[in-house]
């Protein structure tokens, strides 16, 4: 690769940054004005909501892996399979609630704050949110609760990471359940390929700028929850208080720069030009669960992963959000009961 190729590449990808975050600029004071001085606070909060306490979840716990210390909440009997749950952006274990009330019956449900998340411990430099490391967490966490493997559900970010745990350590997962969260390959393949992607990737982009992106989601009380976690309708899909403990956790000193530093570690300008491997084929049995309203999303993602997966499964779930698994929790845990209870 030729130093001046990746150059141009590198601002061009900054060029486009740029826009994005200008065009954030303007947005961000535009709402300023019609909402008046109090745009720019957050409410301190300083106790959590009970829902974040609720035994009915499971019991909170930490482990610490060889570099880092992990934030858990787990349930049920822990001899039964192992479900371990990976949350996306911008969540925390909480994601999972009503999947791990579900399951704790037939297993052990774990649900982890990823690193940077929550009550994880969150190093301060951006390297230490690469995918290799990003991976290695979930590896090294299997074996520290003392398990070969086990059947990983992950969304958004989560699935980033998991389809590339399931990829590179088979060995790890038995099977593997993956909701709104493209096949790597496949993303990459349809950002270089599609407008409409591309389009609707815009955010990654902002994601690589410093303060923007941070400074954007400060804004009248973490407003961004009460506009994500909405159905077709623009009705909240999850309740005030839970909302709560979204905007506690993300209410807290230094909350935001780790989960954005996702994007700004793992935005691959050599891979861009080089063409990155793509994975091996992954070989546990594999669910794709698809929330079909999904904004940022293309809805034929689940159906191109079919090369990458030796046996796949797909569900869509009609009128579902992203957050599909909080947004259609009755449709959601069908398709994994069903899933589950297959030889
Ligand atoms: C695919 O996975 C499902 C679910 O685990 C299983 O029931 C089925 O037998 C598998 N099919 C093949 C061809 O391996």
């Amino acid at each position: 690769m030729s130093l001046i190729k990746y150059l141009v590449v590198r601002s061009v990808v900054f060029g486009i940054s740029l826009f994005y975050g200008g065009l954030t600029v303007l947005t961000v004071l535009f709402r300023w004005f019609k909402n008046g001085n109090e745009f720019f606070v957050v409410k301190e909060r300083s106790l959590p909501p009970i829902c974040l306490q609720d035994a009915a979840y499971g019991r909170h716990a930490y482990l610490k892996l060889k570099n880092i210390k992990l934030h858990y909440v787990e349930n049920g009997d822990r001899n039964k399979p192992l479900m371990l749950f990976v949350h996306g952006y911008p969540e925390f274990w909480f994601s999972w609630r009503h999947q791990m009330k579900e399951f704790a019956a037939t297993h052990w449900v774990v649900a982890l704050d990823m690193r940077g998340y929550g009550d994880s411990e969150k190093p301060a430099k951006k390297s230490e949110y690469d995918l290799e490391i990003l991976q290695k967490d979930i590896v090294e966490l299997v074996k520290a609760l003392k398990r070969d493997s086990c059947i990983l559900v992950a969304h958004d970010w989560g699935g980033v990471i998991a389809w590339n745990v399931a990829a590179n350590y088979p060995e790890v997962v038995e099977k593997l359940v993956i909701m709104n969260s493209p096949h790597p390959t496949t993303f990459r393949e349809k950002l270089r390929g599609s407008i409409g992607q591309f389009l609707k990737s815009w955010y990654i982009f902002l994601y690589q700028l410093p303060y923007i992106p941070e400074w954007s989601v400060h804004t009248n009380d973490l407003e961004i929850f009460d506009r994500i976690f909405v159905d077709e309708n623009n009705q909240l899909t999850i309740t005030e208080e839970e909302l709560e403990g979204y905007k506690y956790t993300f209410s807290r000193k230094g909350a935001w720069t780790p989960p954005i530093n996702y994007y700004r570690q793992n935005f691959n300008i050599k891979g861009m030009i080089e063409g990155e491997k793509s994975l091996p084929k992954i070989r546990a049995p594999t669910l794709i669960i698809w929330g079909e309203n999904d904004i940022a999303l293309s809805k034929d993602f689940p159906e191109l992963a079919r090369p990458h997966v030796q046996n796949l499964t797909v569900k869509y779930v009609p009128k579902g959000n992203h957050f599909v698994q909080q947004d259609k929790v009755a449709e959601v845990n069908a398709h994994l009961a069903e899933f589950l209870n297959k030889a």
